[in-house]
């Protein structure tokens, strides 16, 4: 498995650019317009996103999760005092916080299909993700520098 870690490590680094950034593009810029848009226009708007993101995003973020734990074993099989490094506990703290994303989109997910996605519902559920991610990627980084 090691001999494919550049592959997964590119595939993971596309996945996560797509997943965060996608969050990030609806916080930072459809948001703060939407309110700006005509009446109604704003509505269509946040309506007509997530049935676009279903299409996509699902295969993106099973990737992600996929590639993840690929490069997870590869550490973890590694080393044997793993959780006694300072890597293996940044690592692990990451995951964590991978799963209370997984936990959220998934809800969210499920919501939007049955209907019961409100628009303010929608918007705190990014700003959670949201913050959630900018969390994952520090870790993602810091793991190898601090
Ligand atoms: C929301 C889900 C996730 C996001 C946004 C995310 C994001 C990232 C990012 C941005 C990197 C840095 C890649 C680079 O700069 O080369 C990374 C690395 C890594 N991620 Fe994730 N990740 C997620 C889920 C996971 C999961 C579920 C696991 C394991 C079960 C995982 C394990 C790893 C590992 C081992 C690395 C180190 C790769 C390396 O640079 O050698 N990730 N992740």
């Amino acid at each position: 498995m090691a001999a494919y870690y550049g592959l997964f490590v590119t595939i993971h680094l596309l996945c996560a650019i797509i997943f965060v950034g996608a969050v990030f593009f609806e916080v930072l810029v459809i948001e703060p317009i939407e309110k700006k848009l005509p009446s109604g226009v704003g509505a269509q708007v946040a309506e007509a996103i997530p049935h676009r993101v279903r299409v996509f995003m699902p295969i993106v973020v099973t990737l992600l999760y996929l590639t993840g734990a690929a490069m997870f074993w590869v550490h973890f099989s590694a080393r044997p005092d793993f959780f006694g490094t300072r890597f293996g506990w940044l690592l692990t703290t990451k995951i964590l916080l991978t799963f209370a994303v997984l936990g959220v989109f998934v809800t969210a997910m499920r919501a939007a299909r049955k209907g019961t996605m409100d628009p303010c519902r929608f918007k705190y559920t990014h700003r959670i993700v949201g913050a959630l991610m900018l969390g994952i990627v520090l870790l993602a980084k810091g793991m190898f520098y601090l």
